[in-house]
């Protein structure tokens, strides 16, 4: 069953640690992207780490975060099931304690990111080492996420105005400490829609992170969170310094509603009545002559090519990041 968990992953990460390559952890808002995940991630051989975030998690679940982990989480798995390549779930931008319980209990993710970059460093410390002890009081082979520094813009419950940079010798504190198994960084990345060209990206400072942490024999994965703008050169330039795990999620929501848009862009009146038709929804335009083109408005016509384009679009991402053609599990 190629739904898998911590322990996996950890093997995928240590195999991307030894060969340079990174995971593109893609984001997702419903199961359309999910789909077309899966069939980029396989076309490719690539192994394909989903995320999904608390609000993901409420809106699969209509305002229930626990019944939309489960709903999306059989979801995953049943699909997984088709393809010959790892599938694996992190929880994303996580705050919440008690929700974090349920993942554990329900032993649905293989990791988790306890976001507390936001608190000061002794809080974020003490925050992501009582995630830490939750996942081993568990027994659990869940992988635990923390961040140290702060990504500037908006990732869904998560908004920051301002960028800190993480500082290399804490950062090596900060793992000893906590016991995180991956860190994620703040090298000048943006969530949200951002340029590459605008960004102040400091591969230099990833390196010292690692070369930091290997000094004190931590082999810990590093995470790049906003990464939807960063362009191909800049992700390859990261990827030279541990960074294993690429975080992506507005690039995928462009692509989602951008296809969509193209397809009822190109006949506009397969969906609306054109001028001097009464726009008579109410009645399903009963009074007129006019009606609608199935064949366009089934959301499953606008679903299938976004599948399709979502499929592109990882495909070429995984080769990007090196990970096309490494899966552990064929
Ligand atoms: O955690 C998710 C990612 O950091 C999203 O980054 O907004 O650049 O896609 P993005
Ligand atoms: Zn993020």
């Amino acid at each position: 069953m190629p739904f898998y968990g911590g322990e996996e992953l950890a093997t995928v990460y240590d195999e991307a640690l030894d060969e340079g390559f990174g995971l593109i952890a893609s984001n997702i808002a419903e199961p359309s992207i999910m789909m077309g995940l899966m069939e980029g991630a396989d076309r490719m051989d690539s192994d394909l780490l989903l995320q999904l975030s608390g609000g993901a998690c409420k809106f699969a679940g209509d305002g229930d975060p626990v019944a939309g982990l489960k709903a999306m989480g059989t979801y995953i798995e049943t699909i997984a099931e088709r393809y010959d390549i790892g599938v694996f779930l992190n929880m994303d931008h996580q705050t919440d304690p008690e929700f974090i319980q349920q993942q554990i209990e329900l032993d649905i993710p293989s990791s988790i990111m306890i976001d507390a970059s936001h608190e000061p460093f002794e809080e974020n410390v003490a925050t992501s080492r009582e995630v830490v002890e939750m996942v081993e009081d568990a027994n659990s082979d869940i992988l635990i996420e923390a961040e140290l520094g702060q990504i500037k813009g908006v990732e869904d419950e998560i908004e920051s105005e301002e960028a800190f940079y993480t500082d290399p010798e804490q950062a090596v504190e900060f793992v000893d400490r906590t016991g995180a198994d991956l860190l994620a960084i703040s090298v000048g990345t943006q969530h949200g829609v951002a340029k590459g060209k605008d960004l102040e990206l400091r591969p230099d400072l990833a390196h010292d992170i690692r070369v930091a942490l290997r000094d004190h024999g931590l082999d810990t994965p590093l995470v790049l969170h906003g990464s939807s703008g960063v362009q191909p050169d800049q992700l390859q330039e990261m990827l030279k310094h541990g960074i294993c795990k690429v975080n992506k999620d507005t690039r995928y929501q462009y692509e989602y509603t951008r296809t969509a848009y193209d397809l009822y862009s190109e006949d506009p009146h397969a969906i609306v009545p054109p001028e001097g038709v009464e726009d008579a929804r109410d009645t399903f335009f009963n009074e007129t002559d006019w009606s609608p083109d199935k064949s366009v408005f089934d959301p499953r016509v606008a679903g299938r090519d976004i599948r399709a384009r979502i499929a592109d679009v990882h495909a070429d991402l995984t080769t990007v990041s090196g990970s096309a053609g490494q899966t552990l599990f064929k």
